[in-house]
């Protein structure tokens, strides 16, 4: 049986989370309805936080908020003691909104407006992860008209890519982020050492998502170091920080095996120092940008399960509430997932099945070929580990409106998204004064 985090199965034979039935939230709340367990989550920032205090290295770990940002993730984050990641105005604002203490907020993004800029400017945010030419002149000049001095680091591609177990070396690495190594970045960090607006602190690097193989991110360790050797010669100054972004795996699947939380840590800060030490460099403050590996498996979906066609031979579909409105990893890149029939949790009878979504979409399928529990209609489908990149990449695709969410704790159930309602989507609708004064013709 897959369970993540505090779930369980409960006398009545429910799965539970953080203490609440899960049956008996839906009856009150509905479905779908993205949960999120507090215990789970808060245990994974304490996590990174307790590994990185286990090295004498000045180190922040900034959730990366692109996997769900919400103003209750936002407080629970700035709990733990952790620094925040945003790369838009819409993020930043969330932050802000959430009362984020601002000097830890990290500001990414690969095409960030003047308006972006000039918000976090006025925030005073800790620092800019600049990505190119362009935004260098921008925050310069934005910064120049406030009268202020802006934290930067610049965002490098050292070419490496890595997924899973996989690695790639690509030298001059295919991406639309960031300077690649070694004389486009040199080039930029000369450029903004000579700024008046902008303070140097660093560079960044993020070389991939979902990452169970420390390889990469050791090969990419070994090329900033080669690279801070030259560029703090070349700028004739010691840059103090060093940002490793994200990119730890989780578990979607039985097949999936990840490190621990301080086995990632552990065999990243052991590359760092021995990379740097064995070049006499001294070791920089290290900042990383965990997203996925804080709430990805810290989310459930639940969902109620609807209508059901059976092809004889070929495979049953059973269709929920919901689909790749509200998780669009299968559609968009096969994603993978367990599932659970969160009403009757044990049972001696099991049917292989596929989990349609309620898209106008024959791609709208969650979930190809698994064991579920004879599902039925009305039965409750849990899907596991839907924490990161559903909430923040769902749509209304369909004009279907996103599912309420609800964090979960010690029986508590808390309302942290509401859900959104038909009114809601036309809100935004206008219709011009001439569409309501032209006559229907009809058809002659
Ligand atoms: C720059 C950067 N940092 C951090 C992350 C978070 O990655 P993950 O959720 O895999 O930890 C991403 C994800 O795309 C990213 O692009």
């Amino acid at each position: 049986m897959f369970l993540t985090g505090t779930s369980r199965i409960n006398e009545k034979n429910h799965l539970e989370i953080g203490g609440v039935d899960t049956v008996e939230l839906v009856e009150r709340v509905g479905t779908p309805l993205y949960v999120l367990d507090e215990a789970e989550i808060r245990k994974r920032m304490k996590e990174f936080i307790a590994s990185f205090q286990a090295y004498n290295i000045p180190f922040q770990v900034a959730y990366a908020s692109k996997a769900l940002c919400t103003k209750a993730m936002c407080y629970m984050a700035e709990q733990e003691g952790l620094s925040l990641d945003v790369v838009s105005g819409g993020e930043l604002f969330t932050a802000i909104q959430a009362g984020f203490p601002s000097e830890r907020i990290h500001f990414h993004g690969n095409n960030k407006s003047e308006k972006e800029i000039e918000m976090a400017i006025d925030a005073n945010i800790g620092a800019f992860v600049i990505d190119n030419l362009y935004e260098i002149e921008l925050i310069k000049e934005i910064a120049g008209r406030k009268e202020k001095k802006v934290n930067a680091l610049i965002r490098v591609t050292p070419g490496i890519e890595a997924h899973t177990h996989e690695y790639i070396q690509t030298g001059q690495e295919d991406s639309k982020f960031g300077f690649n190594l070694n004389e486009p970045a040199i080039a930029a960090a000369k450029i903004v050492q000579a700024s008046e607006q902008i303070e140097l602190n660093g560079f960044h690097f993020h070389i991939g998502s979902q990452i169970f193989d420390m390889t990469g991110f050791e090969k990419a360790v070994e090329r900033i170091a080669d690279f801070y050797s030259i560029v703090q010669y070349e700028l004739k100054t010691e840059l103090p920080i060093l940002n490793t972004g994200g990119g730890f795996g989780i578990r979607y699947t039985n097949e999936d095996n990840p490190l621990s939380i301080k086995n990632y840590v552990d065999s990243l800060l052991e590359s760092v120092k021995n990379h740097f030490v064995k070049r006499s460099l001294n070791i920089p403050e290290i900042w990383i940008e965990p997203g996925r590996s804080i709430i990805g498996e810290a989310g459930i979906t639940l969902y109620k399960i609807g209508s059901s066609k059976d092809i004889p031979n070929v495979r049953k579909y059973v269709a929920v509430d919901g689909g790749m409105m509200d998780n669009p990893r299968p559609a968009l890149y096969q994603a993978k997932y367990e599932a659970a029939i969160a009403n009757r949790m044990i049972s001696d009878e099991s049917e292989k099945v596929s989990v349609a979504g309620k898209a106008c979409e024959s791609g709208d399928m969650l979930i190809w070929d698994i064991q579920l529990n004879q599902p039925q209609a009305g039965d409750l489908l849990a899907i596991f580990s839907t924490g990161a990149y559903n909430y923040s990449m769902s749509s209304n695709y369909n004009r279907i409106p996103r599912p309420a969410m609800v964090l979960l704790n010690e029986g508590n159930a808390d309302l942290i998204v509401e859900r959104e309602t038909v009114e809601d989507l036309v809100q935004y609708d206008r219709v011009p004064e001439r569409l309501t004064v032209q006559k229907n013709i009809g058809i002659k």
